[in-house]
């Protein structure tokens, strides 16, 4: 949900920060453009794709060696070439490009009209210029202090500013700013896949922090303006992570690099059949835990709701799943002692990142799960453990979704095993089929045939339904949220019992239904809820595990997938359901990294 990317070296700057921004793509974006700095800026920008603006920028060739660039997701003012950023302030002073959202700009903007400053845009943004503009001094950093103390709200801003025409300056708060040192250059970008093909070094800004970037130098001043060292952390990500490798698109390489990317989580928790938690849990905390919650939105969300079925069945702790957007208003019963678990692939969902402020305010003690190494979410927890599945460039999640019920499995057996519900044999074993989890996976991926076949079919529909019972019905609600953000056919996820209960007067004659039964213990169950649609004229898709009998003389359509312990099953389930979603969306012609309206970092609430 927009980028921020800055270059200052010795290179032409223009072709460096279109490159970056090519490489926050998958942020989401509707316009994008760049500053170059030299005695005049050079400000080109246009609405649309990035390509859109490479044409204006090699019909003007700007040089300069130092420059910022963005790519917008509008949410104040249209999506068109004068609301997209880089802004510049009325008389020149500075111009800027920033993410997040500034929440009191009205207030200011009335206030600066007053003074004489005339708006071109309807952005929150042009505020940011034209207070600086405002209140510049000479100073360009005591400038951003100053504008900082008056703004209220989220940004990540980068700066060119008059007089300081070899300089980047830059301010963060709540949304994520990451500086790359390089030799003799340095960079600046609002996400890590921009930097990955320059350098490695990066220093990850914190909140009230400000930048000067020369060549040479990274400058950070805390909002004392007291110069503060600058940590430097290595970002261990490789950049074939960021890149296709052969596939066409990034989500079918990332439903195809799940095996590994639940290898490489899982293995780090497991040593010698006990699990390695990468962080320590306050004394006597577990004995005591009455109560956890989990947090989270989307796709994570569905971790936490299948996660709240393992733990409560294995440790027979209570579990209660919020979606964060009604956890952080909902003034929930919590304090010291129970468990708050965060679950983010970016870590830097805004709504997750305020419930679990929220949560920190009440003492308690808080537990994320996160792909983005030092993102916010995995900094401001009080443990961290991290889904190692690399760089998840494609909007819609699916490794990042697997490496998180990698972790979940970890969770729920080391909890039951310190509870003393699960013995040390038992503990091992179940490590054992965690460890195995990664080839069943890629057995898994065998379903890509059967699912390629039934895009043709699935793609025509304009309503599709997704049912089951227990552990099946989050992944329902995941393969329909899957299926419908990238194809646009409305889709819905329900508990299978809960259909009688209103949503079965939907179904009629070839209405497709894709039945989950994965559960032995439930089979029965699910056979009676698919004779009902059925009944009713639906064409059923059922998926079921290997050796589950009766099945193919009541669904349309069977997608067997390998069988595992009850628990660990929805590794396996969830890939026939993405690559359903992936080769409908392909048959369609819709755009399946990018879909509409949607960003993969959703840094505004
Ligand atoms: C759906 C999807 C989203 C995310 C959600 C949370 O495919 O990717 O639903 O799961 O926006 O994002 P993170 O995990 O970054 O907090």
């Amino acid at each position: 949900m927009c980028g921020i990317v800055g270059y200052i070296g010795a290179e032409e700057a223009a072709p460096i920060l279109i490159n970056g921004l090519r490489r926050l793509e998958y942020r989401g974006y509707d316009s994008a453009g760049i500053a170059i700095g030299g005695d005049n800026v050079t400000v080109i920008k246009e609405k649309g794709r990035i390509d859109n603006l490479q044409k204006s920028v090699d019909a003007s060739c700007p040089s300069g060696h130092w420059g910022i660039g963005h790519t917008r997701w509008a949410t104040h003012g249209i999506p068109d070439k004068c609301n997209a950023h880089p802004h510049t302030s009325q008389n020149g002073t500075v111009t800027l490009v920033h993410n997040g959202i500034i929440e009191n700009y009205l207030e200011i903007k009335t206030d600066l009209t007053t003074l004489g400053y005339t708006f071109k845009s309807d952005t929150d943004t042009e505020v940011i210029a034209q207070l600086f503009d405002y209140l510049y001094d000479g100073d360009a950093v005591g400038t951003m202090i100053k504008v900082s103390n008056r703004l209220e709200g989220s940004y990540a801003a980068a700066l060119l500013v008059k007089g300081h025409e070899d300089r980047i300056f830059a301010m963060k708060k709540d949304s994520p700013l990451i500086v790359g040192r390089g030799k003799g250059e340095n960079y600046l970008a609002s996400d890590i896949p921009a930097l990955l093909p320059y350098t490695k070094d990066c220093y990850i800004v914190n909140d009230n922090e400000f930048i000067e970037l020369s060549c040479d130098d990274i400058k950070v001043y805390s909002k004392t303006g007291a110069q503060k060292k600058a940590e430097i952390k290595k970002i261990e990500l490789s950049i074939d992570s960021a890149e296709k490798g052969g596939y066409s698109y990034f989500m079918e390489k990332e439903i195809y690099e799940q095996p590994s990317a639940v290898k490489n989580t899982v293995s780090p928790l497991i040593r010698n059949g006990k699990i390695n938690l990468p962080f320590q849990f306050p004394e006597n905390f577990i004995k005591n835990l009455k109560r956890i919650y989990i947090v989270a939105c989307g796709s994570a969300y569905h971790v936490g709701m299948t996660a709240k079925y393992i733990i409560e069945d294995m440790a027979r702790i209570p579990v209660e799943t919020d979606i964060a957007s009604e956890f952080r208003y909902r003034n929930p019963i919590i304090g010291k002692g129970d468990l708050c678990i965060f679950i983010s692939q970016s870590g830097e969902t805004a709504d997750t990142l305020a419930s679990l402020r929220e949560a920190k305010n009440r003492g308690v003690f808080t537990l994320s799960v996160v792909n983005v190494m030092f993102s916010t979410i995995a900094r401001e927890s009080d443990g961290v453990i991290y889904t190692n599945a690399g760089a998840e460039i494609a909007v819609a999640t699916t490794k990042a979704f697997s490496a998180q019920l990698g972790v979940s499995y970890i969770l729920a057996a080391y909890l039951a095993h310190e509870k003393g519900l699960l013995s040390d044999a038992q503990l091992e074993a179940f490590t054992r089929e965690i460890s195995e989890l990664p080839e069943k996976i890629a057995a898994s991926l065998k379903t890509d045939e059967i699912t390629a076949k039934l895009a043709g079919h699935i793609s025509r529909q304009e309503h599709i339904f997704f049912i089951g019972r227990g552990i099946d019905y989050p992944l329902c609600l995941e393969g329909s949220l899957k299926l419908k953000e990238i194809s646009y056919i409305h889709c819905e996820g329900y508990g299978a019992g809960e259909l009688k209960h209103g949503t079965i007067s939907l179904i009629e004659d070839g209405t497709v239904v894709a039945a989950v039964a994965t559960d032995d213990a439930l089979l029965g169950k699910m056979i009676s809820n698919i004779r009902e649609v059925r009944s009713r004229g639906a064409y059923v898709l059922a998926v079921v595990k290997e050796g589950t009998e009766g099945i193919e003389d009541i669904a349309d359509e069977v997608i067997y997938i390998p069988s595992a312990s009850r628990y660990l099953t929805p590794s396996l389930t969830v890939v026939p359901l993405q690559l359903l979603a992936f080769h409908a969306t392909v048959e369609r012609g819709c755009d399946v990294d990018k879909p509409r309206n949607l960003a993969k970092s959703v840094t505004v609430e």
